[in-house]
Protein backbone atom coordinates (compact mmCIF):
# COMPACT_ATOMS: atom_id res chain seq x y z
CA UNK A 1 0.00 0.00 0.00
CA UNK A 2 1.81 3.22 -1.25
CA UNK A 3 1.99 5.98 1.56
CA UNK A 4 -0.93 8.68 1.38
CA UNK A 5 -0.47 12.08 1.13
CA UNK A 6 0.14 14.43 3.88
CA UNK A 7 -1.39 18.24 3.53
CA UNK A 8 -0.98 20.83 5.96
CA UNK A 9 -3.40 24.57 5.65
CA UNK A 10 -1.99 27.30 7.34
CA UNK A 11 -2.42 30.81 7.63
CA UNK A 12 -3.67 33.55 10.19
CA UNK A 13 -6.74 33.49 12.20
CA UNK A 14 -10.33 33.76 10.06
CA UNK A 15 -8.37 32.25 7.22
CA UNK A 16 -11.12 29.40 7.17
CA UNK A 17 -8.72 26.19 7.60
CA UNK A 18 -10.95 24.62 9.44
CA UNK A 19 -14.00 25.21 6.91
CA UNK A 20 -11.34 24.12 4.15
CA UNK A 21 -9.59 20.90 5.79
CA UNK A 22 -13.62 19.73 6.36
CA UNK A 23 -14.49 20.42 2.23
CA UNK A 24 -11.26 19.33 0.80
CA UNK A 25 -12.07 15.59 2.67
CA UNK A 26 -15.20 16.00 1.03
CA UNK A 27 -13.91 16.56 -2.31
CA UNK A 28 -10.83 14.08 -2.05
CA UNK A 29 -13.71 10.87 -0.64
CA UNK A 30 -15.61 11.85 -4.17
CA UNK A 31 -12.13 10.66 -6.23
CA UNK A 32 -11.77 7.69 -3.48
CA UNK A 33 -9.40 8.76 -1.82
CA UNK A 34 -9.29 8.33 2.15
CA UNK A 35 -8.95 11.61 3.58
CA UNK A 36 -8.44 11.94 7.63
CA UNK A 37 -8.79 15.82 9.24
CA UNK A 38 -6.96 16.68 12.09
CA UNK A 39 -5.24 19.82 13.71
CA UNK A 40 -3.18 21.49 15.99
CA UNK A 41 -2.62 22.02 18.60
CA UNK A 42 -4.08 18.62 18.95
CA UNK A 43 -5.31 15.54 17.19
CA UNK A 44 -4.53 12.67 19.51
CA UNK A 45 -5.84 12.25 23.38
CA UNK A 46 -1.99 13.59 24.70
CA UNK A 47 -1.79 16.34 22.23
CA UNK A 48 -5.39 17.62 23.33
CA UNK A 49 -4.38 17.52 26.45
CA UNK A 50 -1.11 19.99 25.91
CA UNK A 51 -4.20 21.76 23.78
CA UNK A 52 -5.18 22.65 27.21
CA UNK A 53 -2.26 23.50 28.66
CA UNK A 54 -1.39 25.74 25.98
CA UNK A 55 -5.54 27.73 25.55
CA UNK A 56 -6.35 27.98 29.14
CA UNK A 57 -4.79 30.39 31.62
CA UNK A 58 -3.06 33.56 32.16
CA UNK A 59 -1.45 34.90 28.98
CA UNK A 60 2.01 34.86 30.23
CA UNK A 61 1.54 31.30 31.90
CA UNK A 62 4.33 30.17 29.22
CA UNK A 63 7.12 31.63 28.48
CA UNK A 64 7.97 32.16 24.48
CA UNK A 65 10.70 29.27 24.54
CA UNK A 66 8.51 26.77 26.71
CA UNK A 67 5.43 27.53 25.01
CA UNK A 68 7.71 26.74 21.70
CA UNK A 69 8.23 22.91 23.55
CA UNK A 70 4.82 22.72 24.30
CA UNK A 71 3.98 22.49 20.67
CA UNK A 72 6.64 20.73 19.83
CA UNK A 73 5.43 17.77 22.42
CA UNK A 74 2.09 18.04 21.04
CA UNK A 75 3.58 17.45 17.59
CA UNK A 76 5.52 14.88 18.42
CA UNK A 77 2.24 12.96 20.26
CA UNK A 78 0.02 13.53 17.26
CA UNK A 79 2.81 12.37 14.41
CA UNK A 80 3.53 9.43 16.69
CA UNK A 81 0.05 8.37 17.47
CA UNK A 82 -1.99 9.49 14.35
CA UNK A 83 -0.72 11.15 11.61
CA UNK A 84 2.05 8.29 10.89
CA UNK A 85 -0.17 5.54 11.39
CA UNK A 86 -2.82 7.00 8.46
CA UNK A 87 -0.19 8.01 6.03
CA UNK A 88 1.07 4.50 6.38
CA UNK A 89 -2.60 2.89 6.08
CA UNK A 90 -2.33 4.44 2.82
CA UNK A 91 -4.69 7.25 4.02
CA UNK A 92 -4.27 11.41 3.30
CA UNK A 93 -3.81 14.00 6.35
CA UNK A 94 -5.22 16.70 5.94
CA UNK A 95 -3.66 18.96 9.01
CA UNK A 96 -5.08 22.07 10.37
CA UNK A 97 -2.12 23.91 10.90
CA UNK A 98 1.19 21.96 12.01
CA UNK A 99 5.11 23.31 12.02
CA UNK A 100 4.62 26.26 9.87
CA UNK A 101 2.63 27.95 12.44
CA UNK A 102 5.00 27.60 15.18
CA UNK A 103 7.88 29.00 12.70
CA UNK A 104 4.75 31.48 12.17
CA UNK A 105 3.67 32.33 15.52
CA UNK A 106 6.62 31.43 18.37
CA UNK A 107 9.13 32.01 15.63
CA UNK A 108 9.03 35.04 13.66
CA UNK A 109 6.18 36.63 15.71
CA UNK A 110 7.57 35.41 19.12
CA UNK A 111 11.29 36.03 18.46
CA UNK A 112 12.06 32.50 18.49
CA UNK A 113 15.05 31.31 15.56
CA UNK A 114 13.49 29.59 13.03
CA UNK A 115 16.45 26.99 13.47
CA UNK A 116 15.76 26.15 16.78
CA UNK A 117 11.63 25.58 15.77
CA UNK A 118 12.94 23.15 13.34
CA UNK A 119 15.24 21.18 15.19
CA UNK A 120 13.06 21.02 17.75
CA UNK A 121 10.52 19.46 15.54
CA UNK A 122 13.45 17.15 13.64
CA UNK A 123 14.06 15.31 17.14
CA UNK A 124 10.59 15.51 18.27
CA UNK A 125 8.56 14.02 15.25
CA UNK A 126 11.51 13.44 13.07
CA UNK A 127 11.24 15.92 11.18
CA UNK A 128 8.17 15.06 9.15
CA UNK A 129 6.96 17.56 6.85
CA UNK A 130 3.94 17.71 4.44
CA UNK A 131 3.72 17.00 0.96
CA UNK A 132 1.82 20.29 0.74
CA UNK A 133 1.41 22.98 2.38
CA UNK A 134 -1.54 25.29 1.52
CA UNK A 135 -1.12 29.07 2.53
CA UNK A 136 -4.69 30.49 3.27
CA UNK A 137 -4.47 34.15 2.67
CA UNK A 138 -6.27 37.10 3.26
CA UNK A 139 -5.86 40.45 4.76
CA UNK A 140 -5.00 40.26 8.61
CA UNK A 141 -7.75 42.80 9.54
CA UNK A 142 -10.14 40.22 7.26
CA UNK A 143 -9.09 37.67 9.21
CA UNK A 144 -8.69 39.21 12.59
CA UNK A 145 -12.48 40.52 11.91
CA UNK A 146 -13.96 36.72 10.92
CA UNK A 147 -11.74 35.33 13.76
CA UNK A 148 -13.28 37.51 16.16
CA UNK A 149 -16.62 37.41 15.32
CA UNK A 150 -16.03 33.28 15.34
CA UNK A 151 -14.52 33.51 19.13
CA UNK A 152 -17.18 35.86 20.74
CA UNK A 153 -16.98 35.94 24.28
CA UNK A 154 -14.01 33.29 23.96
CA UNK A 155 -11.34 33.95 26.80
CA UNK A 156 -8.60 31.71 25.33
CA UNK A 157 -4.45 32.73 26.39
CA UNK A 158 -4.18 33.68 22.56
CA UNK A 159 -7.61 36.23 22.39
CA UNK A 160 -5.79 38.80 23.64
CA UNK A 161 -3.06 39.59 20.90
CA UNK A 162 -3.54 42.54 19.22
CA UNK A 163 -3.54 43.71 15.49
CA UNK A 164 0.02 44.14 15.21
CA UNK A 165 0.82 40.15 15.78
CA UNK A 166 -1.97 39.33 13.19
CA UNK A 167 0.28 41.61 10.88
CA UNK A 168 3.47 39.61 12.16
CA UNK A 169 2.12 36.50 11.39
CA UNK A 170 0.87 37.16 7.99
CA UNK A 171 3.74 38.84 7.05
CA UNK A 172 5.75 35.39 8.24
CA UNK A 173 3.96 32.98 6.46
CA UNK A 174 4.31 35.25 3.34
CA UNK A 175 8.58 34.78 3.99
CA UNK A 176 8.64 30.77 4.23
CA UNK A 177 7.80 30.56 0.54
CA UNK A 178 11.22 30.66 -0.61
CA UNK A 179 13.35 29.72 2.24
CA UNK A 180 15.01 26.65 1.39
CA UNK A 181 15.12 25.37 5.04
CA UNK A 182 11.27 24.20 5.00
CA UNK A 183 11.40 22.94 1.72
CA UNK A 184 10.22 26.06 -0.18
CA UNK A 185 8.32 23.85 -3.30
CA UNK A 186 5.80 22.63 -0.94
CA UNK A 187 4.00 25.66 -0.69
CA UNK A 188 1.38 26.94 -2.67
CA UNK A 189 -0.32 30.38 -1.46
CA UNK A 190 -4.03 30.43 -1.93
CA UNK A 191 -6.28 33.51 -2.33
CA UNK A 192 -8.93 32.60 0.57
CA UNK A 193 -11.16 36.10 -0.15
CA UNK A 194 -12.39 33.67 -2.66
CA UNK A 195 -16.00 32.19 -2.60
CA UNK A 196 -14.55 28.79 -0.49
CA UNK A 197 -15.90 26.72 -3.41
CA UNK A 198 -13.22 28.45 -5.37
CA UNK A 199 -10.63 28.00 -2.21
CA UNK A 200 -11.60 24.09 -2.32
CA UNK A 201 -11.47 23.49 -6.02
CA UNK A 202 -7.95 25.72 -6.39
CA UNK A 203 -6.40 23.29 -3.93
CA UNK A 204 -7.79 20.34 -6.15
CA UNK A 205 -6.70 21.72 -9.10
CA UNK A 206 -3.27 21.82 -7.80
CA UNK A 207 -3.25 18.27 -6.92
CA UNK A 208 -4.34 16.89 -9.61
CA UNK A 209 -1.91 14.61 -10.37
CA UNK A 210 -1.95 12.92 -7.01
CA UNK A 211 -5.39 11.81 -7.65
CA UNK A 212 -6.15 8.15 -8.43
P1 LIG B 1 -6.57 27.48 16.24
O1 LIG B 1 -7.25 28.81 16.49
O2 LIG B 1 -6.22 27.25 14.79
O3 LIG B 1 -7.28 26.32 16.88
O4 LIG B 1 -5.13 27.57 16.97
C1 LIG B 1 -5.05 27.94 18.29
C2 LIG B 1 -4.01 29.02 18.45
O5 LIG B 1 -2.73 28.43 18.59
C3 LIG B 1 -3.94 30.02 17.32
O6 LIG B 1 -3.92 31.34 17.89
C4 LIG B 1 -2.61 29.74 16.68
C5 LIG B 1 -1.80 29.17 17.82
N1 LIG B 1 -0.71 28.27 17.43
C6 LIG B 1 0.58 28.65 17.70
O7 LIG B 1 0.81 29.72 18.25
N2 LIG B 1 1.59 27.80 17.36
C7 LIG B 1 1.37 26.57 16.78
O8 LIG B 1 2.31 25.83 16.49
C8 LIG B 1 0.01 26.19 16.50
C9 LIG B 1 -0.27 24.86 15.87
C10 LIG B 1 -1.00 27.07 16.84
Amino acid sequence: MPRGRFLSLEGGEGAGKSTQARALAAALREHGVEAVVTREPGGSPGAEAIRALLLEGEPGRWSARAETLLFAAARADHVEKVIRPALYAGHWVICDRFVDSTRAYQGVAGGIDDADVLALHAFGSEGLLPDRTFLLTVAPEVGAARATERDRGATDRFASRDAAFHVAVAAAFATFEGRAEGSPERFRRIDASQPPEQVTAAMLHDMADWLP
